[in-house]
């Protein structure tokens, strides 16, 4: 069978680990090329070591995405390594998770320079190369934070919901250029995140064990099922979808409340 990715070469974020590196493992296991950055460079470098990866398919570089010029000149360097990007995936975020009245104005500002910007800052970078090349894709990685909101995880969830606005907003600006831009919107996926969220629980492993019982089917998300889907939305088999978002988190949003 062909290979799904063939002739993509992806600018991927927050590649180090988690949601992001299993997006990485999918993508080359499809015949893409990959850019991968992150703002940890001593575990990017052990990441992209461990990649099974054909010579010349991985580039990458240490950067901080809500840094605009730090990304065009990585945005630069891939188009040199790897050709014209022609797919950007936004995966990096961090968590930021206070109350109303307890975040601080640092808090709230780097919340948005990481969460909405760093995508906006890569989304600019990377567009004009996309334009000129006749099209391509965006795939913003968005939450269920993006729609609804659990409290004292503020202001996180605003980013997110920023998040979806961006990416309509590109989606609209560009749909007659060949440009699909989306949104990917999981709900808890194991990573380094989800487990620092727990450990911020008195008790982790009841936490945990909370987590799992509110989904319908009693488990949350591997990242690897998440690149699953990041995989169909940045590929050729979905050409007509641009402004969406796709939910994926086992059914836990329609939930009306826990049985
Ligand atoms: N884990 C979840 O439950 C979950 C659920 C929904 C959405 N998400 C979203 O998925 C994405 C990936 O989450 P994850 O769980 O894999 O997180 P993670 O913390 O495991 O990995 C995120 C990576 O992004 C990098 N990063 C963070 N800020 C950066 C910056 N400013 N510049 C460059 N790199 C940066 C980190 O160094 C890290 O390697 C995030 O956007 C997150 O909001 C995660």
């Amino acid at each position: 069978m062909a290979e799904r990715l063939s002739g993509k070469r992806i600018f991927l974020t927050g590649a180090a680990q988690g949601i992001g590196l299993a997006i990485a493992e999918a993508c080359l296991a499809e015949g893409a090329k990959l850019f991968l950055v992150d703002q940890d460079g001593t575990l990017l470098d052990k990441t992209v070591a461990s990649l099974a990866a054909p010579k010349g398919h991985v580039g990458h570089a240490t950067a901080d995405i809500s840094d605009g010029a730090v990304i065009t000149a990585a945005v630069a360097r891939a188009t040199a390594e790897l050709g014209p990007i022609n797919a950007l995936i936004n995966n990096a975020g961090m968590n930021v998770f206070s109350t109303p009245l307890e975040a601080t104005e640092e808090e709230w500002n780097r919340n948005f320079e990481v969460n909405v910007k760093g995508a906006w800052n890569c989304s600019k970078a990377v567009l004009p190369g996309i334009l000129a090349h006749g099209g391509g894709a965006i795939l913003n990685i968005a939450s269920t934070h993006s729609f609804t909101i659990i409290p004292h995880t503020f202001p996180y969830p605003v980013a997110k919901h920023a998040l979806l606005g961006l990416t309509k907003s590109l989606a609209l600006e560009y749909a007659g250029q060949g440009v699909r831009v989306n949104a990917l919107a999981p709900g808890y996926v194991e990573t380094q995140k989800a487990i620092d969220y727990w450990n911020g629980f008195p008790d982790p492993a009841v936490a945990r064990a909370t987590t799992m019982a509110l989904h319908p089917g009693g488990r949350i998300a591997s990242a690897s099922e998440i690149a699953l889907a990041a995989v169909f939305m940045i590929s050729d088999e979905c050409p007509f979808m641009n402004a969406a978002t796709l939910v994926v988190d086992g059914g836990l949003s329609q939930l009306q409340h826990p049985a």
